[in-house]
């Protein structure tokens, strides 16, 4: 049975570290910052064995190096960041099968928010380690790649099942709901609802991830656009689905 433990980090960062009490073997998934995840592990007695990254951005790889000393654990990252993840043991590729601390997981390279990000998949676990590509109520930002990218990024996403469990790079979700809110919803009780949980949440300073990906089909703007009911109430039915995203992202771009 896999542990999975959250980490706060930074302002808004989430660092998740994964525990197999067969193997012993402890891997984390994007240490923005090393001390948080020290101090996890010295309090578990888990040994750090790898670390994954999901993009370059520092605020997810600023503390390899120094886990990496400490910890003489692999380091794994996107191929497609070879020139911004240096000393990695091992670059991964789009649809490569890898293992994460004896559990086979699948690489999908979700470019938009930065050109190589990437996703791990650990089908069994039914989880996904989404970076800043998906957030619950929102997704990344476009800063390298282009809006059909990352549409092309999401459709993967999408095509996943409804019960898996989503864990993405940051704490974002109030302020995407209110985002969503500033949209039309035809199924606003489901949002409403949603919310109301979110926000119980957050009061009790608890993170709002995972999430179920079933519930984003249903509610995360960023991916409905092929959703013709919401699109209809957005006024947007005229929009192919790429352009529907277009517009939605440069929405909340402004908002
Ligand atoms: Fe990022």
């Amino acid at each position: 049975m896999t542990q999975i433990e959250i980490i706060k980090a930074l302002s808004d960062n989430y660092i998740y570290v994964l525990h197999n009490p067969i193997n012993k073997q402890t891997a984390v998934i994007d240490p923005g910052e090393a001390q948080p995840v020290i101090d996890l592990l010295e309090k578990k007695d888990w040994n750090l064995s790898h670390i994954f990254n999901t993009h370059h951005h520092n605020d997810h790889v600023a503390g390899n190096q120094r886990l990496v000393n400490k910890y003489n654990c692999k380091l794994i990252a996107p191929k497609y960041d070879q020139n911004n993840i240096h000393n990695c043991d091992h670059y991964v590729l789009d649809g490569d099968e890898i293992d994460i601390i004896g559990q086979k997981a699948n690489v999908l390279h979700t470019p938009g928010h930065t050109i190589g990000h990437i996703c791990y998949y650990i089908e069994n676990l039914k989880i996904l380690f989404s970076g800043d590509t998906l957030f619950r109520l929102g997704c990344g930002r476009i800063f390298e790649g282009t809006f059909e990218q990352m549409k092309s990024s999401l459709d993967k996403i999408i095509n996943l099942p409804d019960d898996t469990l989503v864990y993405c790079g940051h704490e974002y979700t109030l302020s995407n709901a209110n985002f969503c809110k500033s949209l039309i919803y035809n199924n606003i009780k489901d949002l409403d609802a949603s919310i109301l949980e979110i926000k119980n949440l957050r009061n009790q300073n608890k993170p709002t991830i995972p999430f179920f990906l079933g519930q984003e089909k249903k509610l995360n703007p960023f991916l409905r656009y092929n959703d013709v009911n919401f699109k209809i109430a957005n006024n947007v039915e005229k929009l192919n689905s790429t352009e529907t995203f277009k517009y939605f992202r440069k929405l909340k771009d402004n908002y």
